[in-house]
């Protein structure tokens, strides 16, 4: 079994050696595949799930653009769907809770066992919509997506990417990655074309894609929660509601209480080989945290982008 594993990593290494290629962020090869750009270590695990990955109509998924409030919505999915516990996330970080699919799971030479999991199956991806396995679209499982206004998700990205990155001289300068960024070539990239997909996809599939706004959910988050539990079929009771459940889920999952907690200070959110810092998944946890790092020019032009691509699509980022 694992030489048959390794046989068909290996497929996908030939496979990916064939692709368009470009240097990006940290000096890391990035690799376009079906249209998006995909960092090396993680594609291969990206043609696994979209081969190998069998979706059951129970299933939850998460996806997201990177650094857009995936932890934060894996913790709050997870919590509504584990109501009842002794709260696990106080002991294991969301990313353990909530896999990758494609750097968690299918990672390391490995195609994972997943049909003995118990349901409701909780997973997490940043594949574009246009390129997941056929089986999520056939299962009609609920995707929840979150995305953020995409001068956040990049001064987030920056940081995150600075505080990962093992050698110093192989460090984005700001404006070195804020040309990538802007020419599509960053991590799942083009930003822009992988927001518009998952909102093409809410509109044409309401009732399997539900669109959420970083910082729509911070300025109205129970709200959200609600609907966010209505939409994943674990709605809350009127006497859930009135016992104070929904506040209960929003104040452990909120960024002041995640990012104090030991298990999220120290140690490693294992993804595949690479341990990343737990603590590098949470920062500031605020919106508008651009306004710090970005010049005018910078500002106005990703502004433009945004303006030229979600033209005539009734999204505002
Ligand atoms: P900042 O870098 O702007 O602080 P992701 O989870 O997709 O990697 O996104 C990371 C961003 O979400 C970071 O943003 C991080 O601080 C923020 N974040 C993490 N946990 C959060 C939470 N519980 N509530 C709100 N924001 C959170």
């Amino acid at each position: 079994q694992e030489d048959k594993e390794e046989t068909t990593y290996q497929r996908y290494t030939e496979i990916m050696s064939t692709l368009p290629r470009v240097r990006g962020f940290a000096l890391k090869n990035l690799y376009q595949h079906q249209g998006f750009w995909y960092v090396d270590s993680y594609l291969p695990g990206v043609m696994a799930v979209q081969n190998h990955f069998m979706a059951h109509s129970s299933d939850i998924l998460l996806a997201s653009p990177p650094k857009c409030g995936t932890t934060w919505l894996k913790s709050l999915i997870f919590a509504i769907c584990n109501r009842k516990l002794l709260h696990p996330l106080l002991n294991v970080n969301p990313h353990q809770l909530v896999p990758f699919l494609e750097f968690q799971l299918y990672a390391n030479n490995q195609i994972p066992v997943l049909d003995i999991l118990p349901s409701p199956r909780l997973f997490a991806t940043h594949i574009p919509y246009s390129s997941l396995p056929q089986s999520i679209l056939d299962s009609g499982c609920p995707i929840v997506y979150i995305c953020r206004n995409p001068k956040d998700a990049f001064v987030s990205l920056w940081h995150f990417l600075n505080k990962i990155s093992t050698e110093e001289s192989t460090m984005p300068s700001l404006e070195e990655a804020f040309e990538m960024f802007c020419n599509g070539a960053s991590h799942y990239g083009p930003f822009w074309d992988h927001v518009l997909e998952y909102w093409r996809a809410s509109l044409d599939r309401p009732q399997c894609v539900m669109f959420f706004k970083y910082e729509e959910m911070q300025a109205e988050v129970i709200g959200h929660v609600k609907r966010l539990a209505e939409f994943i079929r674990c709605p809350f009771s009127l006497e859930e509601e009135k016992e104070g459940v929904v506040d209960e889920i929003i104040r452990l999952c909120s960024f002041e209480n995640l990012s104090r907690l030991d298990v999220n200070k120290a140690g490693d959110a294992l993804f595949g080989k690479t341990g990343i810092k737990s603590n590098s998944f949470f920062r500031k946890g605020k919106v508008g945290d651009w306004s710090n790092y970005l010049t005018p020019n910078m500002i106005e032009r990703l502004d433009r982008i945004s303006e030229q691509k979600f033209h005539g699509y009734g999204l505002t980022l």
